[in-house]
């Protein structure tokens, strides 16, 4: 629907938005196709800092009437881009994630395989103290054994424990094997209706 690089470009704050958000290269675009079953909607890549911009599609289910934003963000913690460009990333990321009245909820995702990384605990503060209600996705399950998904999934809901705007719901997913979808789904239902 529309491109912003600076938060003065997004749309008015009419629409319920929800954000995903996350370290480069950790699934979000990826998983914002999968979520809506449309695989060339948000651009995807292997190289981390391939969305650079907050990318908004418009989510219209006739279904259930069900009407939001949905918000591609960039990465964060991707080391290797110039030090301008991650520096105007990151000023995004922050503006957008602190300010934005109508954003429901952001979801976080993380690496199942990595775990919460240092930019995560930076992103995860600033969510608490701008009190936005978040919630913890999960990412490449499939890169995993069933019992190291548990694992991976109770060290990090121990370590969330301390940020009260996180939901404490962990959803788990894979967009590659579709594990989580649903979920993922009626987590997206819930932060909107
Ligand atoms: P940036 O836009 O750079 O911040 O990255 P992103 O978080 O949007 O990641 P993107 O969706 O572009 O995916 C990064 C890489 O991870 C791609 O090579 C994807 O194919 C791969 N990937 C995404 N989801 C999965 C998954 O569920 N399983 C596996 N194995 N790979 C995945
Ligand atoms: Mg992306």
């Amino acid at each position: 629907m529309l491109s912003a690089v600076s938060v003065d470009g997004l749309p008015d704050g009419s629409v319920a938005e929800v954000a995903f958000a996350g370290r480069s290269n950790v699934g979000k675009s990826t998983l914002l196709n999968a979520l809506v079953g449309h695989k060339g909607l948000a651009r995807t890549s292997n190289t981390p800092g391939r969305t650079q911009q907050l990318n908004y599609f418009l989510l219209n289910e006739k279904s259930s009437g069900l009407t939001c934003h949905l918000v591609d963000m960039p990465g964060y913690g991707y080391a290797r881009a110039a030090k301008k460009e991650i520096r105007k990333w990151t000023g995004l990321i922050r503006d957008y994630l602190r300010g934005r009245p109508n954003l429901r909820r952001v979801f976080l995702l993380v690496d199942a395989r990595r775990g919460l990384m240092p930019a995560d605990m930076e992103i995860l503060e600033l969510l608490q103290e701008a009190a936005v209600s978040t919630q913890v996705v999960l990412t490449k399950a499939d890169k995993l054994k069933t019992g190291e998904r548990a694992k991976a999934h109770d060290k990090l809901a121990a370590e969330l424990k301390p940020f009260v705007v996180v939901h404490p719901t962990l959803v788990m997913t894979s967009s590659l094997k579709g594990i989580g979808l649903e979920d993922l789904q009626e987590a997206l239902k819930d932060a909107v209706q």
